[in-house]
């Protein structure tokens, strides 16, 4: 066995993924459609260690709280288990970005995972073997393994081998501006799986969203190829509202909302009124990142920063694939 690094970015949904058709492989019922998010990074680095009796967990510096542990030992057995071993591991796990902002760290967290704990244990995987591993941690994981904008598609097979994601176009295909406007620190009520699980048996909504979906996904991906900023801002702006009122609609309902998440949609429409290219996206939290052209991305982060209730912003374009930096 080997100590391996491995390094890999957020990413951000345009055509999301919202409800599993199997939850323990997290297989989706729908495609989606990503942007891998540059400068956002997880490290994650992967030991053997032979002189611990299980694994451990270390997060910036940190013991991972026990259900995280938990979640990542359970991940690192799906990959000892594929290449015969048993080895306890050592992990770190290092977040450029603040987790404790509620920007989704599972899918950078658990690709470079994917990556280095492949390394570690001497299995040489394709990145779509590779996408399928990271999936089982995580299913926005499985887009992280490529960099630029990448498709997951959803598969029909029930052991998910056909469920992996898949570039679409490079990071230099399309300098895509990203601001993600920060609304509000600190953990969110509900976790990305409860709610999809809870959509999928609660929301009667969640059949209209099934239906829709592969429209939204073909403008995306048609503006994306295009480089059209308003075909792809405006499906993806319909993609995320209806996600939420699938959510919303759920018993009980899901509010992922603060009101400044509002506050800043509010200024995105104002600021294309006011002649900008600016589109949101939100995820399952309050934060909205927001698409642009590149050279209209500081001015579009100035104005959401000063939206009342808008703590800061980071900024963002289309970033690389997932990388193992060091093996020894
Ligand atoms: C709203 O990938 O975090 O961000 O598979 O249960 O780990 P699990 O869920 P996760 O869900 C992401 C949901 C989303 C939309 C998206 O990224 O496509």
């Amino acid at each position: 066995m080997s100590c391996a690094l491995a390094r890999a970015c957020a990413n951000v949904a345009l055509a999301k993924y919202w409800g599993k058709r199997d939850d323990k492989l997290n297989l989706p019922y729908t495609g989606s459609l990503s942007v891998t998010l540059a400068g956002l990074t997880t490290t994650a680095r992967v030991a053997p260690a032979a002189r611990q009796a299980v694994d451990s967990v270390l997060m910036n510096g940190a013991a991972a709280p026990h259900q995280e542990a938990q979640r990542i030992s359970t991940f690192l057995d799906l990959v000892r288990q594929r290449a015969s071993r048993r080895m306890p591991l050592a992990v770190e796990i290092d977040t450029s970005f603040p987790v404790a902002a509620g920007i989704a760290s599972s899918a950078s967290t658990f690709a470079a995972l994917a990556v280095a704990t492949a390394a570690a244990c001497d299995l040489a995987l394709s990145p779509t073997e590779l996408s399928i591993v990271a999936r089982l941690g995580s299913g926005s994981a499985a887009r992280s393994i490529h960099g630029g904008y990448v498709e997951w598609l959803p598969g029909e097979i029930s052991d998910g081998s056909d469920s992996f994601a898949t570039p679409i176009a490079s990071a230099d295909h399309w300098p895509l501006g990203v601001v993600v406007a920060i609304t509000h620190e600190g953990k969110k009520d509900v976790g990305s799986r409860e709610g999809m699980a809870r959509a999928v048996k609660q929301s009667p909504f969640f059949s209209a969203w099934l239906a829709s979906h592969e429209d939204d996904l073909d403008d995306i991906r048609r503006g994306i190829l295009a480089r059209d900023i308003e075909a792809v801002g405006l499906a993806a702006e319909h993609n995320c509202l209806k996600m939420h009122a699938v959510a919303l609609a759920a018993k009980p309902p899901l509010f992922y909302w603060k009101p400044a998440t509002l506050a800043v949609i509010e200024r995105v429409r104002q600021l294309r009124d006011e002649g900008l290219s600016c589109y949101f996206t939100i995820d399952a939290g309050p934060q909205v990142k927001v698409i642009c052209p590149i050279d209209q991305r500081d001015e579009v982060a100035a104005a959401l920063g000063r939206v009342p209730g808008v703590h800061r912003t980071l900024l963002s374009e289309p970033g690389p694939d997932a990388e193992l930096l060091e093996v020894k």
